[in-house]
């Protein structure tokens, strides 16, 4: 039986995905034979209110010197790490004498950058050697290492305590959580603001966005299940704020405890939560039905198009496809190959279902008039760039929150 990761309670498992390979598992067919499976199942535990992966893949398959996501592929999210990073200089370091910033999950520096700029003490902390790498020959301090308790020593004995600990899209990735909370309270100074986002459940489960659910997303965070967390490390939560990034996310703000005053937003959003019953099993079933009505429309919507002639391909090679594609058994008799602009995912196969990975230069010249989606959290930004595409009678194909065709 299932232990919940942070508070040890039995969890219950609501919904399965069978085999799944790992997300950003691209491939060259010399590596089919051997590509990695795991069960993919998420379970809701009914005490802390943590909705979890039931079966965990090792870190190293997933982060490493290969690590085929790059931040800086999104114009709207530089855009929106620069805005994060002017609003915390702004508030929280113009007073602050010789302000020190950690990033845990730095990536390419997309956030960082902003700092080292302005010749700000920092540090990035990132295991995937490949991104790190691209961070450091820009100038940007970066450890490639993971952060955990461990490490926390380190870092607060060679740079001193950090006035702001930053994280975006990886709290979620990490599931020793307690280890990393340990090392956040360690290494925050006694005023300091540890900020970190995450996809929230609250949209998952409203947008019926299922594909944000694979390896690398241990966790799925409500405002009530981080406060209890925290609580558990003697950190509160002082503030939260939704974000109309991936989807819908949470950033929250956790300060050592009777550090700071807590803003009503936290005790709003528990009460919105507590409405919405995410804290109650029966609504995570009723998201299981919705998954499997959504998996039937796609694939009816697939081979209609199929039946008709038309040739479908995919748009973005996420991370969240890898979902899509495998639990709909979408294969490249119903998608021809997928569009990205990835140079590391260029002319390699999608994890588990093997379509090809193509350049976007190959979209651009297309003249298929039928794309599926996958990048559907860019999509305000990929609306504005693909004028041309949706002015020839291209249409978006998209299945968040229902199975659709995007209008303009
Ligand atoms: N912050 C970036 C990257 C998110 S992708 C953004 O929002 O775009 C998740 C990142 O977390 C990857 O780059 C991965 O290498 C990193 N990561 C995973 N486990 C980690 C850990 N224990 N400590 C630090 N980074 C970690
Ligand atoms: P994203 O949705 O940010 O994350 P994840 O992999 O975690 O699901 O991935 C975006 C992918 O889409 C990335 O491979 C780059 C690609 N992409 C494009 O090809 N064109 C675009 O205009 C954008 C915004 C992204």
């Amino acid at each position: 039986m299932n232990t919940c990761l942070i508070c040890q309670s039995k969890i219950s498992p609501f919904l399965s995905f069978g085999k799944m390979p790992l997300a950003n598992g691209f491939l060259n067919p010399s590596d089919f034979s051997s590509e990695y499976f795991f069960n993919l199942t998420v379970c809701f535990c009914n005490t802390c209110n943590m909705v979890q992966l039931g079966e965990l893949v090792d870190r190293n398959k997933m982060f490493h010197e290969n690590y085929a996501f790059y931040s800086s592929t999104s114009a709207f999210m530089s855009e929106h790490f620069k805005n994060a990073s002017e609003t915390i200089i702004t508030d929280y370091l113009n007073n602050v004498t010789d302000p020190f910033v950690i990033e845990i999950g730095s990536n390419d520096g997309i956030f960082l950058k902003h700092f080292s700029g302005r010749k700000i003490r920092h540090l990035g902390i990132e295991p995937s050697k490949n991104v790190a790498r691209v961070a450091k020959n820009n100038g940007i301090n970066t450890l490639s290492e993971f952060f955990d308790e461990k490490l926390s020593k380190q870092i607060v004995k060679k740079y001193g305590k950090a006035h702001i600990i930053f994280s975006a899209n990886v709290m979620c990735h990490i599931p020793y959580m307690h280890s990393v909370i340990d090392g956040i309270k360690q290494t925050l100074a006694p005023n300091g603001l540890f900020i970190f986002e995450d996809p929230y459940l609250g949209d998952i489960v409203e947008k019926t966005s299922y594909d944000q659910i694979y390896d690398e997303h241990a966790f799925y965070f409500s405002v009530s299940s981080i406060s209890y967390l925290m609580g558990m490390h003697d950190l509160e939560v002082v503030n939260v704020q939704r974000q109309n990034v991936h989807g819908g996310s949470m950033r929250y703000y956790i300060a050592h405890k009777n550090a700071m005053t807590v803003s009503p937003s936290v005790i709003n959003m528990v009460a919105y939560e507590k409405k919405k019953r995410l804290d109650e099993l029966s609504t995570f079933e009723d998201f299981k039905s919705r998954v499997n009505e959504s998996k039937k429309q796609l694939v009816r919507l697939l081979i209609k198009l199929k039946d008709r002639g038309e040739e479908v391909i995919g748009y973005g090679a996420t991370s969240k496809s890898t979902t899509i594609l495998n639990y709909c058994n979408i294969s490249p008799k119903l998608l021809s190959y997928i569009c990205d602009t990835t140079p590391i995912k260029i002319n390699k196969y999608s994890p588990g279902m093997h379509i090809p990975i193509r350049s976007y230069k190959e979209f651009s010249k297309s003249t298929i008039k039928h794309v599926l989606l996958f990048a559907w959290n860019h999509k305000e930004e990929i609306l504005l760039k693909e004028k041309n595409f949706l002015a020839n009678g291209g249409k978006f194909i998209t299945y968040v929150p229902t199975v659709s065709f995007l209008l303009k």
